[in-house]
């Protein structure tokens, strides 16, 4: 039998090996990263109740949460550390490989992965393919070839690059070296994106979002090759990383990887309600995560984000275990370009995905959780009240052209939740609807 391994590492701690055998990949535990209640985690989706829970949970051989289904697919955890987009075409093209060679992608990209965490080359290979196939099959131990010197993996769709800011320059990321940032490119199927997103972004912001900071550079900045048809702007979006410069990585997930599911089902695979129930369960995060999750679905509603599916949310792992909610990233007002209704994600099973926030679906998703209505109201209508002081301002001073912000500001007037907003607070505001008669009964539940 033929074996391929990599050591997985988070930071320089060793967590187990990942293998592949044929199609199936499977992640194997170290005992002593098993037996440490205390080492850094990997994943939410890899945390047990109390030790014997987690011993159990590692060596249940066919945990579907370390084992692949076949077809040469990673578990879930590690398949959404794979690059997507342009980004994944030309890491593939690099290295040589099938496009659908998970193993061979997650390789390349070993060494600048999302978070803390690494997969290298193993160096005992052969040793630990005896361990897990238990000396039943003659073994051969294919060699995995090294990182690819620039092999960093960033997910997401959007064309971008990784980037490290040196003396006032963007250049390409191949070490280890702090400044990294990631390169929201333009492009010419959406006329000026990078300058909508950085709008966006402040947009969440002064609706009180903690949003990761990210500012419009000009691309004669970026000192790096890349690949890309940018369209005919000249200014890109630097994301500042969270999870790298802290000092050194950070690590980092998703909640596609919490929830344990495949990136192909990022819009299917969990509802808002499902994001909610891992916070609340999680010390460090809890209610007031929540409320900031529920703070994001307001700011996307009102600003036609319809893509706040569940890789565009994420958790921090700090020393000691202590998790925190990432700062928001990827808010776009996509309305700026196409009419859509609704969010990426169901609020709770059973819902439809492109439900709006409105009382049946806030009730759906208070439901689900158990919690009481009231405080989470208030939350949108706080959204709602900061929209309205900052947001017309903001948008008329943006370099959008004319025509978009006129599309944007319609959109957002139109919305049922602020004009409901409005016409319970019976203060004039110019995004006010005069057409609608103020005694008429609230579309939308808020205080
Ligand atoms: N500030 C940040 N720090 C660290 N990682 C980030 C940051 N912003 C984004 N990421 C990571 O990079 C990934 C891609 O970024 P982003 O979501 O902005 O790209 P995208 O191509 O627009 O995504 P999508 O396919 O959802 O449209 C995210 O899923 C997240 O894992
Ligand atoms: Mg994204």
């Amino acid at each position: 039998m033929r074996i391929s391994v990599l050591e997985i590492l988070i930071g320089d701690l060793r967590g187990g090996h990942l293998f592949r055998y044929g199609d199936i990949i499977r992640f194997a535990v170290d005992e002593a990263y098993a037996n440490d209640a205390q080492a850094p985690l990997l994943s939410l989706s890899m945390l047990a109740g109390d030790p014997a829970q987690q011993r159990a949970f590692f060596f249940d051989s066919l945990n579907p949460v370390l084992n692949s289904l076949g077809e040469g697919k990673l578990p879930a955890f590690f398949q959404n550390l794979l690059p997507e987009g342009g980004l994944r075409d030309h890491i593939v093209a690099e290295r040589n490989c099938d496009p659908n060679d998970h193993f061979e992608i997650l390789a390349a990209c070993g060494g600048d992965l999302p978070g803390n965490v690494y997969a290298l080359p193993a160096r005992d290979g052969h040793l630990t393919a005896q361990l897990v196939t238990q000396n039943k099959e003659s073994i051969e131990v294919s060699v995995v070839d090294d990182p690819l010197e620039d092999g960093v993996s960033i997910s997401g769709m959007q064309p971008k690059i990784a980037l490290l800011k040196k003396g006032g320059r963007f250049v390409a990321a191949r070490n280890l070296d702090s400044g990294h940032v990631i390169g929201k490119l333009p492009t010419s199927q959406f006329d000026l994106l990078p300058q909508v997103e950085e709008l966006s972004l402040r947009l969440a912001t002064a609706a009180g979002v903690n949003a990761c900071t990210a500012t419009l550079q000009p691309l004669e900045l970026i000192d790096a090759s890349h690949w890309y048809d940018l369209g005919d702007t000249d200014q890109f979006l630097a994301v500042e990383r969270f999870d790298r410069d802290r000092p050194g990585r950070l690590h980092a997930e998703d909640f596609a990887q919490i929830l344990s599911v495949d990136p192909a089902r990022k819009y299917t695979g969990g509802t808002y309600a499902d994001i909610a129930s891992v916070m609340l369960a999680v010390d460090g995060l809890g209610m007031s995560a929540v409320k900031e999750l529920l703070r994001r679905i307001a700011v996307s509603e009102l600003v036609g984000n319809y893509d706040f599916h569940l890789k565009n949310i994420g958790v921090l792992h700090f020393p000691g275990r202590r998790i925190e909610l990432s700062p928001a990233y990827d808010i776009v007002a996509y309305s700026v370009y196409m009419g859509g209704r609704g969010h990426a994600l169901a609020f709770s099973a059973g819902m439809k995905k492109h439900h709006m926030l409105d009382p049946a679906s806030l009730r759906g998703f208070c439901d689900a959780l158990g919690l009481s209505e009231p405080a989470l109201r208030a939350v949108i209508s706080d959204v709602c009240a900061r929209a309205l002081e900052h947001w017309p301002e903001m948008i008329e001073a943006s370099t959008l052209r004319p025509e978009q912000k006129k599309r944007l500001v319609e959109f957002i007037k139109s919305r049922p939740v602020l004009q409901s907003f409005l016409r319970r607070r019976r203060t004039p505001h110019p995004w006010r609807d005069q057409a609608a008669p103020t005694n008429q009964p609230p579309e939308v539940d808020v205080p």
